[in-house]
């Protein structure tokens, strides 16, 4: 897993991270330099975006510190438009790049695309039709994972809003992703907005946009809603929205349109909405912990992503797919570091006996991770059953 590391003292630049950044990411985030020198030793980042002016220290000190220099790890420089002259000189001190505040989601992707050799890996937010088909995101031949992609394939040029259900771990930011880049939007932009991980403060100001002084600090710029225009907006954990934010977004999704904080002009949006959850949504609704109407604004079409037990013929191929990934970013990761490269790995039968009679309540997610370890474990080529290790206590639970 990547090691990305945020230093900043502003706390909403870490939220906003949070949404931005990809799930399979290890995030850490420290708000003083102090912090950032002990978080580089314990954590060891693969990449690290730095605000320059730090309350306790410059940002270039972490960039000339011994911690770093023993690591070099990629570092971004990040600071407020005006300070150009702090991005200059972090360019002279080895900065291996720059953003400027408030920094759009679209360019710290292609940063951390570029910056940790990510070709393909982390999905474009651009992409040619063809190319996706190339690529084929959902792995996955099963009768069940089949239908999801005959699904996938009959919804995502209709252009309406779809409701994606189903377990923790089974694919829905995939199936998302896949209908945008399927989509006749997909030369647009594809926003993913984690609804459970954004503080009811910050709901308006995210989603809408705000104008300078609408509230303390208030910069002006635009919210998720605008950015996406020409594009899809992916409002992931809708569910895990509380019912003043479930008022607020349906007012939004009724009128296509949004008013920045401290404004009153309505601004039109052309967005695609899809929506995911992993929970129970119809026992939210019929206990009024959903809102009705907000559901059925959602759920016009409907994606239901099969649990991993209900398909477990595709575990084979998961466990492929899943091991050549993370041989192919070892391979990039050595040619960086210009080390030799590793042969292949593959599990043995007793390996993958063990893997296929797990019930997986963790779902694609768990299997991953599992894979994963015994990747990393295992030195040799062939993988035995004895570096799989499946979570006892979620096993039990779920056998
Ligand atoms: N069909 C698939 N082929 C390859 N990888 C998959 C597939 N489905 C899921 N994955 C991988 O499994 C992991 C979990 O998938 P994802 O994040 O889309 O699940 P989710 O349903 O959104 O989970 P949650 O409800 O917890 O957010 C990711 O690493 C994803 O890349
Ligand atoms: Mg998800």
């Amino acid at each position: 897993m990547w090691n990305i590391l945020l230093v900043d003292a502003d706390p909403k630049v870490h939220a906003r991270a949070k949404l931005m950044l990809p799930p399979d990411f290890s995030f850490s985030s420290c708000y003083t330099g102090i912090e950032a020198l002990e978080t580089l030793n314990q954590k060891k980042p693969d990449l690290i975006f730095c605000e320059i002016s730090l309350p306790d220290m410059n940002g270039l000190d972490i960039l000339r510190s011994g911690a770093f220099q023993a690591m070099q790890p990629a570092f971004i420089a990040i600071s407020r438009s005006g300070n150009t002259h702090l991005i200059v000189d972090a360019v002279k001190a080895g900065a291996d790049d720059y953003l400027v505040k408030p920094c759009k989601a679209r360019d710290v992707l292609a940063t951390i695309r570029k910056y940790l050799n990510l070709n393909g890996a982390l999905y474009p937010w651009k992409t040619p039709r063809a190319a996706v088909h190339a690529a084929r995101l959902l792995a996955g031949e099963s009768p069940a994972m089949k239908n999801l992609r005959r699904q996938i394939r009959a919804y995502a040029d209709t252009g309406s809003t779809i409701l994606i259900t189903g377990e923790s771990g089974t694919g829905k930011d995939l199936v998302a992703r896949e209908l945008h880049t399927l989509s006749p939007r997909s030369s647009g932009p594809f926003y993913a907005v984690n609804c459970g991980a954004l503080p009811e403060t910050l709901f308006e100001s995210e989603m809408f946009g705000s104008e300078k002084g609408a509230y303390t600090d208030a910069v002006a710029r635009s919210g998720f809603f605008e950015d996406a225009n020409g594009g899809t907006l992916f409002l992931d954990e809708v569910g895990e929205l509380s019912a003043p934010l479930q008022v607020k977004l349906l007012r939004a999704l009724e009128d296509r349109q949004v008013v920045h904080l401290g404004s009153h002009r309505p601004i039109a949006v052309d967005i695609r909405i899809i929506a995911a959850t992993n929970r129970d949504i119809y026992a939210d609704v019929a206990s009024n912990r959903f809102r009705g109407d907000l559901f059925y604004r959602l759920n016009v079409l409907r994606i239901r992503t099969p649990s991993l037990r209900d398909r477990k013929e595709d575990i084979p191929l998961f466990c492929y797919t899943f091991l050549r990934e993370f041989h192919t970013r070892q391979m990039a990761f050595s040619r960086g570091n210009r080390k030799p490269g590793t042969p292949p790995k593959f599990f043995c039968a007793d390996a993958l006996k063990k893997l296929t009679t797990h019930s997986w309540p963790g779902n694609i997610r768990e299997l991953k991770n599992v894979v994963q370890r015994a990747f990393f474990l295992c030195e040799d080529s062939r993988i035995g059953p004895e570096y799989i290790e499946l979570e006892e206590s979620v096993n039990r639970k779920s056998s």
